[in-house]
C-alpha cells in the first residue's frame, strides 16, 4: 500500500493546471456507449480506475473498448438488447456508481448476473436501489449483514423472456443521483413510463445525456419522467469530450485558498449547477474565487476557476446545497479548519455510507492536525484554527480517495511533514493528483 509524505509548504502555490475528467459523466458515457447502436468516441478521458471499472464491466457484457491515443476511448456498443451473459461475476472495484447504475440495466436482461466489489464497496448499502427496482418487477438481492441491510455481492436474476419491467412511479427518500440513474436506466427497458421524484435535485448528468441521445425525458424541478412511448429504442453512438471534474478540482482550489499568497487556476472544469455547491460554500466561507464560463461540453457548462489565498471565516452549510456538494464535504471541512470561528455542516448523513464513513474519518483527520471538531449524526462542527501552522500529523486515509486528498491539502499547512497511509484509492478519481500538486509547487513524496 502506498503512502504520501507531504512537506510543509514554504512558498505560494501558483499556476494553471488541468484536472481529471468528470467521473460521474464518464460512468454514464461508458454505460450508454456500451448499449448504444454503433461506435462511440469519448475524449478527454483520464483513465481513473472507477471509470475503467465501468468500461470493463460493459466489456464483460459483450461491448468492446479500446484506447485511442492519449486520452480517447472507442467503444463498440451492443445495442440496448444485445448484451450477453458474462462468464463470471462482474467486478465493480471501488465504484459504487458502477454497481448501482449497472444494476439498473442488468435487471432487464434475460440472464442472471452477480456484481462484486472491493472491501469498501462490499460495505455499502444497496437496498436503496433494490426497493425501486423490485417495485417494477426486478428480482435482485444482496447479502445481509448485521444491520440487516443488503450489501454486495448483488445477485440479479434473469428477467423471464416473456416479461418486461413495469412502469414505475417512485418517490426516493434520499436525493441520490445513483438511485435516480439506476431507475432511469431500467426505464429504458420498461413498458410504460418511469417517474422518479427526489427530495432535492441531485446531479443531473444522466438526464442531460439521455435527452441528448434522443430518449424522451422531461425534468420539472426534482421530478423526472422518462416515457419510452414513441421512442425507437436505439441509442446512437456518442461523440463527446469529457469536461474536468469539479470534485477533483476542489482539492486544488482549496490548496490555493489555504496556502498564503497562492493563486491556483483549474481549466475546463464542469460547472453543472447540480454540482457547484462547493463553490457556494467557499464563497460563504469568504473564499476568493473567480469563475469564468467557457461554453458547453457534452451538454454540460464548463469553465475556468481561479482561487486565491483568502482569510476564511466560519459558516453554516446544509440542506440542498450539501446535496450539490456531497463529495466535497471532506475538503470543505478541511477549509473550515483554517477559518476563524465555527463552521457547522449538517444534512450530510449520506457521508456515513460513502467509500468510508467520511464524517468519522474527517473528524479523526482534523484532530490529528490539532483541530477541534465535534461529530454530529449528520455533520461536523469545526472550530477553525486560522493562526499559526497545523500540527504535522500521521493519518490513515483508510483507502478513501477524498479523505487522502483532503489530508494532503491540510498537510501543506503543517509544522512538520505529514505521512498519509493507504492512499492508493486516489487513483480511482485523480490518477495525477501528486503530479498536479507538484506542478503547483508542492513538495510531496510517494513512499511504500
Ligand atoms: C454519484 C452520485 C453521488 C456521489 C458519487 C457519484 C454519481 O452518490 O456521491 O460520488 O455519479 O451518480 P449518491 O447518489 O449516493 O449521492
Amino acid at each position: 500500500m502506498t503512502a504520501l509524505v507531504v512537506h510543509p509548504q514554504t512558498q505560494p502555490l501558483l499556476g494553471g493546471v488541468p484536472v481529471p475528467s468528470d467521473k460521474s459523466i464518464g460512468h454514464r458515457a461508458f454505460l450508454l456507449a456500451g448499449i448504444a447502436n454503433g461506435t462511440s468516441r469519448i475524449t478527454g478521458f483520464s483513465f481513473g480506475a472507477d471509470n475503467v471499472s465501468t468500461l470493463d464491466a460493459m466489456a464483460a457484457l459483450g461491448s468492446h473498448w479500446e484506447r485511442d491515443g492519449k486520452d480517447a476511448v472507442v467503444v463498440k456498443g451492443t445495442g440496448l438488447f444485445g448484451l450477453i451473459e458474462p462468464k463470471g461475476p462482474i467486478d465493480c472495484g471501488n465504484s459504487g456508481t458502477t454497481m448501482r447504475l449497472l444494476a439498473g440495466i442488468l435487471v432487464a436482461q434475460p440472464f442472471a448476473t452477480t456484481l462484486i466489489g472491493d472491501a469498501s464497496l462490499t460495505r455499502r448499502p444497496m437496498k436503496r436501489i433494490f426497493t425501486p427496482l423490485r417495485e417494477r418487477g426486478a428480482r435482485l438481492h444482496g447479502s445481509s449483514n448485521d444491520s440487516g441491510e443488503d450489501r454486495p455481492p448483488v445477485h440479479i436474476e434473469a428477467l423471464p423472456e416473456a416479461e418486461r419491467l413495469r412502469p414505475l412511479q417512485y418517490a426516493s427518500p434520499i436525493a441520490s443521483a445513483q438511485i435516480k440513474s439506476a431507475v432511469l436506466l431500467s426505464g429504458l427497458y420498461a413498458h410504460g413510463a418511469t417517474q422518479i421524484f427526489e427530495p432535492s435535485i441531485s446531479r443531473d448528468h444522466s438526464e442531460r445525456m439521455l435527452r441528448a441521445l434522443g430518449v424522451p425525458l422531461e425534468a420539472v424541478g426534482s421530478l423526472v419522467t422518462l416515457d419510452p412511448a414513441g421512442w425507437n429504442g436505439m441509442l446512437p453512438g456518442l461523440e463527446l469530450a469529457l469536461p474536468g471534474d469539479l470534485s477533483a478540482a476542489a482539492f486544488l482550489l482549496a490548496a490555493g485558498l489555504l496556502v498564503p499568497d497562492s493563486q491556483v487556476t483549474v481549466r475546463h472544469v464542469g460547472l453543472n449547477p447540480t454540482r457547484t455547491g462547493f463553490l457556494e460554500v467557499v464563497r460563504d466561507l469568504g473564499g476568493l474565487l473567480a469563475v469564468e464560463q467557457e461554453g458547453d461540453e457534452a451538454g454540460e457548462p464548463v469553465g475556468r476557476i481561479t482561487a486565491a489565498f483568502s482569510q476564511l471565516r466560519g459558516t453554516k452549510a446544509g440542506g440542498e446545497t450539501v446535496v450539490r456538494a456531497i463529495d466535497e464535504v471532506p475538503i470543505l471541512a478541511g477549509l473550515a479548519a483554517r477559518a476563524s470561528g465555527t463552521t457547522t455542516i449538517r444534512d450530510a448523513q449520506e457521508l456515513r455510507v460513502k467509500e468510508s464513513d467520511r464524517l468519522a474519518e474527517m473528524a479523526a483527520v482534523l484532530r490529528a492536525f490539532g483541530v477541534a471538531v465535534e461529530e454530529l449524526p449528520d455533520g461536523l462542527v469545526v472550530e477553525g484554527q486560522p493562526e499559526g501552522p497545523l500540527k504535522g500529523a500521521h493519518v490513515d486515509a483508510h483507502g478513501d480517495h477524498r479523505i487522502a486528498m483532503t489530508a494532503a491539502v491540510l498537510a501543506l499547512l503543517g509544522d512538520a511533514p505529514t505521512r498519509i497511509e493507504d492512499v492508493d484509492a486516489i487513483g480511482t478519481s485523480f490518477p495525477r493528483f501528486v503530479g498536479t500538486l507538484r506542478a503547483l509547487g508542492a513538495n510531496v513524496d510517494v513512499v511504500s
